[in-house]
């Protein structure tokens, strides 16, 4: 028999449904967990087992919007246009699936499923020669889905199933086996295509039902094997906004976990959010309420203190990210100190060992090697370079309500505080900017630019001011 390489196996992903119970204008796939589509999970954990070519979704509610969402992914796309059940999805199928020897099929909504329990569905049902192999699970509670019907010899159970019997149409009997179908199977692609037209729609939604296969293909003499997962969490499905945040709390723990497992330090890890695709390097310290967002890329020997949000960016080994501070789409180099309270827009570029600092802002704006700005400041539209220190309350006023323009600072220079810069202006190299100046043309390398109004200095001028301001109110209080 060949092995499992040489098998032409596909991944079909059941993602056409509406979920009705989620009381939701999107669809009920495109819905996330750990920051990510709960299809997207099921896509991810397939990929590792066969290339996204081999992969079709079956879309059918609001198909674009489902597309859209997961088209990154690489995978195709089989378009269900009614949903007319879990067999009819299938159905639409058979051209997609012709050239293939088996298909897995996976759920849409049940978004935990890990690649190797994928694998091993797929290398049981290959070794063991079967035609349709379900993936079960006993879960406390198996109430609402279907169950598991196992034939029996000798007055024991054998791996071989009779049928799977949904809720609704289950006996008394029936309905307390506490093993449950999952909603994965593996199929022969011929045994199956072979029979579908065989399902009917003789049961309570009057759907299209992929379970009754189970008993049309035993009848006809093909082998139906159940394998049980070893943990029923790994298939719960989600159907409502409680499962929703229950399978989210369950992803992150795991997500936590994984990064624990690998050398990172997480403290309270209940109270930290790290989405599925961030990546930390080992010896980091991840400190309570901190949320880790998106493709988030954090290095090794990092601190992220407390209440921090980070989403999409990559920060590089050593950084130290003090309390308080957010970042979007950003990147910090090695060694460089955020924060407290910095906020880090799209399109920031923080050099090696650069400080920002409280209260500062920085948009499309690259800070170089161990530059500083480290109170009060906005720095937008920004080329600046190593070794340059902006003081405390530096703008850089860059947009004049129509158009937005560019600040470069060079090399080495000092920007004194409360300066503003007006793009689009440039700061030579080594050059000084003087406390509380308004920049407006360039300064060369060297120079020093300063507007400032003469002081001037009134000696008693505040006893003089208080005697008249007392006289004032004497002269009111009497009338
Ligand atoms: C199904 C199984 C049940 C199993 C449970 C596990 C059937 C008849 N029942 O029930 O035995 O215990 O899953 O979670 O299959 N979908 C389509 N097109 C359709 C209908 C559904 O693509 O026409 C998709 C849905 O988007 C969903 C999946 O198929 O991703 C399962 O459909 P759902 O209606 O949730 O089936 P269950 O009632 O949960
Ligand atoms: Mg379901």
């Amino acid at each position: 028999m060949p092995s499992a390489n040489e098998q032409r196996f596909a991944i079909a992903i059941l993602a056409a449904g509406k979920g009705t119970r989620l009381k939701s204008k999107l669809p009920k796939v495109i819905h996330q967990i750990g920051g990510r589509p709960l299809l997207g999970h099921v896509i991810v954990a397939a990929s590792k087992v066969v290339s996204p070519k081999n992969i079709l979704c079956i879309i059918g509610h609001e198909a674009d919007r489902v597309r859209k969402t997961v088209e990154s992914y690489g995978t195709g796309f089989v378009e269900q246009r009614e949903q007319r059940g879990t067999g009819h999805a299938l159905m639409q199928c058979r051209e997609a699936l012709a050239e293939f020897d088996h298909v897995l099929v996976l759920s849409g909504d049940v978004p935990l499923i890990r690649t190797e329990t994928i694998a091993a569905v797929r290398d049981f049902h290959i070794g063991k020669d079967s035609d349709m192999t379900i993936l079960t699970a006993e879960p406390s509670d198996p109430f609402g889905y279907g169950r598991i019907i196992r034939k029996s010899a000798g007055g024991k159970q054998t791996d071989e199933v009779e049928a799977i019997v949904e809720q609704k149409q289950a006996n008394a009997e029936q309905a307390k086996v506490r093993e449950i179908n999952s909603g994965i199977y593996a199929f022969n692609v011929k045994e199956l295509f072979a029979r579908l037209d065989r399902l009917t729609t003789d049961n309570p939604h009057g759907e299209f039902y992929l379970t009754d296969i189970a008993q049309i293909l035993q009848s006809d003499g093909r082998k139906v094997l159940a394998v049980k997962a070893e943990d029923s969490n790994e298939v719960m499905g989600v159907n409502t906004r409680r499962e929703l945040a229950i399978l989210d709390d369950m992803l992150r723990t795991r997500k936590t976990s994984e990064l624990m497992d690998n050398g990172v330090t997480i403290y309270r890890p209940e109270t930290v959010m790290v989405d599925a695709d961030v990546t930390i390097g080992s010896d980091t310290v991840i400190e309570p309420f901190v949320q880790l967002l998106g493709k988030t890329q954090i290095g090794s020997d990092c601190v992220i203190r407390s209440y921090s949000v980070i989403t999409n960016t990559k920060i590089g080994d050593g950084v130290l990210v003090r309390h308080g501070c957010v970042m979007e789409d950003a990147e910090v180099g090695n060694a460089a100190l955020i924060g407290p309270y910095s906020h880090l827009r799209p399109a920031s570029q923080i050099g090696e060992g650069a400080h920002v600092g409280n209260f500062v802002e920085t948009k499309k704006t690259k800070l170089g090697k161990g530059s500083k700005a480290n109170h009060l400041t906005y720095l937008g539209d920004s080329e600046i370079g190593a070794g340059v220190n902006i003081g405390a309350g530096t703008i850089t006023c860059n947009y004049d309500g129509v158009n937005k323009f560019g600040t470069v600072i060079e090399d080495g220079v000092f920007i004194g505080s409360d300066a503003t810069l007006v793009a689009p202006v440039t700061i030579g190299k080594g050059a000084y900017v003087g406390a509380a100046s308004c920049i407006t043309k360039d300064i060369p390398a060297d120079g020093l630019g300063l507007t400032r109004p003469e002081l001037v200095i009134k000696e008693n001028w505040a006893n003089a001011k208080r005697e008249k301001m007392k006289a004032a109110k004497a002269a009111r209080e009497k009338k």
